[in-house]
């Protein structure tokens, strides 16, 4: 199903048999709501988010290409969030994976406008697949491609604003012992100690090389979203806490309690393509109430 927003941007709705969906934008090629089938939003959007094209969302799951940040170039996250994809109306067979069948997806496109040429002089396609399972589950497969004659290289994350319930009660496994880089001391690398990742203050960092199964739990919520990736070597945590939040405009005062980004990754080694050649990276989410674990 596709609609319009309020400023006629198209977005596609998905929305699979048990009454779970997700709702696509093609400013960005951006997620913006991923629902379960109880209709519980599992994705954070700020309520001061500005929907108006070339802004980028605050909110969803913004994909930062061809630049994660701002080192290099470009604007910050790159450009690929603020530009309108268009619908793959042609989409190669091998952005399939061994998922399950009964999936409801959108197949999204980016290609560089000349205005993009000019800033980053590499011709490329960018091929999204946004998919729902019939778990209710949350899949983005991607599949970059260098259709220029020199080889480029870039980083993305795809940026992940997880709705929680509160901060303080959060909890990320999965990036214990890990290095990171950290935003708030120039890219300073340190490394993790052995205990899962709480929050009680700003956090800005890109963990490096770690295994492909990240979990985040909500114990008010008793929720656990559970990320798989793949390609995607890195993982970006971000939380602005309360100061930060105060600076940006796109953003409540109080509302850093109720998100937590975390997000697959490729930044500290950029991802070089030769011509002709193809990046396929995959990011899984699924999310479960523990108390409905326990049921079944
Ligand atoms: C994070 C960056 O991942 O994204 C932060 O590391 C940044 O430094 C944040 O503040 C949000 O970026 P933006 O451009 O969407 O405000």
């Amino acid at each position: 199903e596709v609609t319009k927003d309020r400023n006629g941007v198209d977005q596609v709705v998905l929305r699979n048999w048990r009454g779970a969906s997700a709702r696509v934008s093609l400013h960005g090629g951006q997620v913006l709501s991923w629902r379960t089938d109880q209709g519980e939003e599992l994705l954070f959007t700020s309520s001061k988010a500005i929907f108006k094209p070339p802004n980028p969302v605050r909110g969803g799951i913004p994909i930062c290409f061809p630049q994660f940040g701002n080192c290099g170039s470009l604007e910050q996250h790159g450009f690929a969030r603020k530009k309108i994809w268009a619908i793959d109306q042609n989409p190669p067979p091998f952005l399939q994976h061994n998922d399950s069948n009964d999936k409801v997806y959108t197949d999204l496109l980016l290609k560089p406008s000349e205005e993009d040429l000019k800033i980053w002089p590499h011709s490329f396609e960018f091929r999204l697949r946004v998919c729902l399972t019939v778990e209710g589950n949350l899949t983005m497969i991607s599949r970059i491609r260098n259709i220029n004659c020199k080889p480029f290289s870039f980083s993305i994350a795809f940026h992940t604003y997880f709705s929680i319930s509160d901060i303080s009660e959060v909890r990320v496994e999965g990036l214990e012992t890990l290095d990171y880089l950290d935003n708030l001391f120039q890219r300073e690398r340190f490394t993790e100690q052995g205990d899962a990742l709480t929050f009680e203050s700003e956090v800005d960092r890109v963990y490096l090389s770690s295994s492909d199964v990240i979990a985040v739990f909500d114990h008010e919520q008793k929720r656990t979203f559970t990320i798989r990736k793949e390609g995607l070597p890195d993982v970006v945590v971000w939380n602005p806490w309360e100061k930060k939040s105060k600076s940006m405009v796109d953003f409540g005062d109080e509302e850093y309690k109720q998100m937590l980004c975390v997000d697959g990754a490729a930044i500290e080694k950029q991802v070089t393509l030769k011509p002709g050649f193809c990046l396929r990276v995959l990011c899984y989410r699924s999310d479960k109430l523990r108390e409905r674990e326990k049921e079944s």
